[in-house]
């Protein structure tokens, strides 16, 4: 794939989305961009800033802008689940609306080994429309032959879906 038209776009607060981001891109041959925030980096303080967050449905700034999309043909938006729900950073990701591609996928980064299903349907919600596949990555797995395995079928799949959209 044309790595200035494919892009995965991550926000991680502690190494998981980035490691699974980064391969992800290798798989999908694309480029990776972060979205980058100080607010959540403390410690304690960072926890306890994600869960409010979260509760209250915040959408925080990045740092830095975030790239320009308008030429992607295949955006990846990932990052974690906080409490149940997007991390706060993936919910601003994911109201960028009409500035993101007709083909967007999603990959979540999790503690709990099980799929999560629930975070997926607020991510759709979010986004306003289907996503072209959705994958994650819980934390157990993290740099394993399994994760590997896992995100190189999820690339399979973006592109099978990708290019039966431009059919
Ligand atoms: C504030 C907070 C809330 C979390 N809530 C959940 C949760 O509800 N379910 C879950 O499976 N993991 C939860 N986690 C674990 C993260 O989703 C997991 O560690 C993820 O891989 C972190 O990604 P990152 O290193 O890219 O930030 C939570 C982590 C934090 C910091």
């Amino acid at each position: 794939m044309d790595p200035t038209r494919t892009l995965v776009l991550y926000y991680s607060r502690s190494g998981y989305t980035r490691r699974a981001a980064q391969d992800l891109a290798r798989h999908l041959e694309g480029a990776t961009a972060e979205f980058r925030t100080r607010r959540y980096g403390f410690p304690a303080l960072g926890v306890l800033r994600a869960l409010f967050d979260v509760v209250i449905k915040a959408s925080p700034e990045p740092q830095a802008p975030l790239p320009d999309l308008r030429n992607a043909g295949l955006v990846v938006l990932a990052g974690p689940v906080w409490a149940g729900k997007p991390a706060a950073p993936l919910r601003r990701m994911l109201g960028l609306g009409s500035v993101l591609p007709a083909d967007v996928g999603l990959l979540l980064t999790s503690g709990e080994p099980s799929e999560p299903k629930n975070t997926y349907a607020a991510c759709e919600a979010l986004l306003g429309r289907p996503f072209a596949a959705t994958a994650f990555i819980g934390n157990k797995i993290d740099g394993t032959d399994e994760m590997g395995e896992r995100l190189a079928a999820f690339a399979a799949l973006l592109r099978q879906r990708s290019s039966d959209a431009a059919e």
